[in-house]
């Protein structure tokens, strides 16, 4: 066997599960991608087949291993990142789910949410888990599975059943149902777990009915979960480095000072900003969330979520069959003087930070004669920045005030995004050489563990810069077109 030895990444995404290999010096060797099928069974709801995400990882997982070894790497490790809050619910003796994933996007828990947020309960549940009462989160998808499949509770009381995010259900599968473990990272993102005390709190089990038996141990981000089964890559691989994707990013983006802040723009696109050793509660409805944990002592951020970002440009393409490409975007809105006051809110599945509304959905408003599907494809481009501004208006007045963001992405490969974002945000905007700093972060993770990769100094110090974008829009275009978006918004909520 070779001695050169590299890291399997696995980035398990909203859209699609990629595999990535990273040698020792935090260079690209392999990868491979598979999208799978989003199912929505209903109006708000969104699931995927947990059984389909699993065959697509190992699937990914095997191909990118297979052209590493080929060209001489052995895969030390294995880094796991995930979409977070996705909830899976299976039997611990046949691993099998009793129900689809039920997406973070899914919807349909917004009126037990309500009824909490009528007892009063936000302020509480903010107050442990730095999370408030709205359907993205994974507690009330966990009730509403316990509730609505047969027997289900009771097999959950009896010990039979294991709930995890979707990084815990593939440890599970990974490992051959040895390990039921997740990362504080994920863990943070239910709201169950404490984050002040690092434990699955009693109180918040309590009140969104969950029984404890369902819960996997918690672990640092850098760890050793656990072997992979030999039936599944010829070996068994130690999985060592774990976290939700959004964290994984801000990793991958260096992100380790307190106030170092990155925007990733995926499905979704999600602003993350350190904030050191302590967690800081927003006033203005953003996330305080777990950044990472590292030998038993966590990071926090402050977190903006939209939940709809790059998923507007898949619906462009196959909901309305606009583009062939989302790299077609570019061109279409740079093609255009202006958006002809064409504004869209793509609030698909109701509009996250720092809105929270669970019951908006999406609408275009200025449509005229002249409406071309530039325009269409101009204002989609348009909302995701302006929904970015809306987060850094809720984090200056929190009192943070950045002075430029580090992108990454999907998108981020659009320049007349970058731009647009830029002017919009009044901010620098700085793309990196490698984009998919999700992947990236989680190899760094396992990698630290096996002593591959060094500390946060010797990985910050690879990190490469790939262009500035400078904001260059004058203040009167620029508060016109935030004056619109906003009237949109009214609009439409
Ligand atoms: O919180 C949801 C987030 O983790 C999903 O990320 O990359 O699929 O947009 P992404």
């Amino acid at each position: 066997m070779s001695n050169k030895p590299c890291i399997l990444s696995i980035d398990q995404g909203t859209t699609s599960s990629r595999a990535m290999v990273f040698d020792a010096d935090i260079q690209v060797i392999a990868s491979a991608q598979q999208e799978f099928p989003q199912l929505y069974p209903a109006e708000g709801w969104v699931e995927h087949d947990p059984a389909v995400i699993l065959d697509s990882v190992i699937s990914v997982s095997r191909q990118a291993l297979a052209s590493a070894e080929q060209q001489g790497y052995s895969i030390a490790g294995i880094g796991i990142t995930n979409q977070r809050e996705t909830t899976v619910v299976w039997n611990r003796s046949t691993g099998k789910a009793l129900y689809n994933a039920i997406v973070w996007q899914d919807r349909r828990t917004a009126e037990q949410c309500e009824q909490l947020k009528q007892q009063k309960l936000e302020t509480q549940v903010q107050a442990r888990t730095g999370l408030l009462l709205d359907p993205y989160f994974s507690a009330t998808k966990i009730a509403w599975i316990l509730d609505n499949i047969d027997g289900a509770r009771e097999q959950a009381e009896q010990g039979e059943l294991a709930f995890g995010t979707i990084d815990s259900f593939l440890i599970w599968h990974l490992t051959g149902g040895k390990v039921h473990a997740t990362d504080a990272t994920n863990a943070s993102r239910t709201n169950l777990y404490n984050i002040y005390s690092g434990k699955w709190d009693p109180w918040l089990l309590d009140t969104f009915n969950v029984p404890k038996q369902l819960l996997p141990k918690v672990m640092d981000c850098s760890a050793h979960f656990g072997d992979t089964d030999n039936s599944l890559f010829g070996r068994a691989i130690p999985i060592t480095g774990v976290a939700g994707d959004q964290q994984a990013a801000s990793i991958g983006q260096c992100c380790f000072a307190p106030g170092a802040i990155k925007s990733t723009y995926g499905t979704g696109c999600f602003v993350m900003i350190n904030s050191g050793d302590k967690p800081v509660i927003s006033k203005h409805r953003l996330l305080t969330t777990v950044a990472y944990q590292l030998e038993g002592k966590p990071s926090y951020a402050i977190e903006g979520s939209i939940f709809v970002a790059g998923a507007a440009v898949q619906w462009l393409r196959d909901g309305l069959g606009l583009i062939d490409s989302a790299a077609e975007t570019e061109s279409l809105a740079a093609g255009l003087e202006g958006n002809s006051g064409v504004y869209m809110v793509p609030a698909f599945t109701g509009l996250g930070a720092p809105y929270w509304r669970p019951d908006v959905r999406g609408a275009i408003f200025g449509l005229t004669r002249a409406t071309s599907p530039a325009h269409m494809v101009r204002a989609t481009l348009e909302s995701v920045a302006y929904l970015t501004h809306d987060l850094f208006t809720a984090m200056a007045n929190d009192g943070i005030k950045p002075a430029s963001l580090k992108v990454d992405g999907g998108m981020v490969a659009n320049d007349w995004f970058l731009q647009f974002l830029a002017d919009v945000l009044a901010l620098p905007v700085c793309r990196p050489v490698v984009m998919e700093t999700t992947v990236l972060g989680a190899a760094y993770l396992a990698g630290r563990q096996l002593g591959i990769y060094g500390d946060f100094d010797a990985f910050t110090a690879l990190w490469r810069g790939a262009g500035e974008f400078e904001p260059r829009m004058e203040e009167c275009q620029r508060s016109d077109l935030l004056e619109g978006w906003q009237d949109a918004v009214r609009r439409a909520t």
